[in-house]
């Protein structure tokens, strides 16, 4: 059972950003009310995805809306990205890893299958901005953030900022 109330933004490098995310078992009341809880916290800063471990929840669950919008918000539980197409490096950022902005490699184009709120199976295919914020959130329910992908060049121009929420962050899970 999760305590929706405690349920609240978590910023790099809390562990629960760092390991792999457990499966939804059942679509119940509680995972609903997740999902409203997340998207209340998407909407309130401004995010077009977030993962359920950005949140404190360690299950494989995300959420994205393209425009930022609360209508346009698609539910991903229990998903499975796979990348297709050439790779290709655009700036992104992470509201789990504020005050980053850096370029990302990912692939241009990938396929998700996932399960809906209803229980139904799905699957698309994506390009573009969509299919690297289904990368985004899919590494975050294997653990990874922008602060793992970033390149060494990167890690270093972003050095004072990483330190600066290890230091405010490291003891939190
Ligand atoms: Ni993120």
């Amino acid at each position: 059972m999760i305590d929706i109330e405690k349920c609240q933004i978590t910023h790099y490098p809390a562990e629960v950003l760092t390991k792999r995310a457990e499966p939804v078992k059942e679509i119940d009341d509680n995972i609903r009310q997740l999902i409203e809880k997340m998207t209340d916290i998407m909407l309130k800063n401004k995010g077009i995805g977030l993962a359920a471990p950005q949140t404190g929840v360690s299950l494989r669950l995300f959420i994205i809306s393209l425009d930022g919008t609360r209508e346009n918000i698609k539910v991903y539980i229990n998903p499975t990205v796979t990348p297709t197409g050439e790779p290709g490096s655009t700036e992104e950022g992470c509201l789990s890893v504020p005050g980053v902005f850096t370029k990302i490699r990912r692939y241009k184009k990938c396929k998700v299958t996932a399960t809906d709120l209803d229980g139904n199976e799905f699957t698309e295919e994506a390009e573009g901005l969509y299919a690297r914020a289904l990368q985004h959130e899919y590494d975050h329910i294997e653990g990874m953030t922008i602060a793992n992908r970033m390149s060494q060049t990167a890690k270093i121009a972003h050095r004072r900022q990483l330190k600066k929420l290890t230091e405010k962050n490291k003891d939190k899970q």
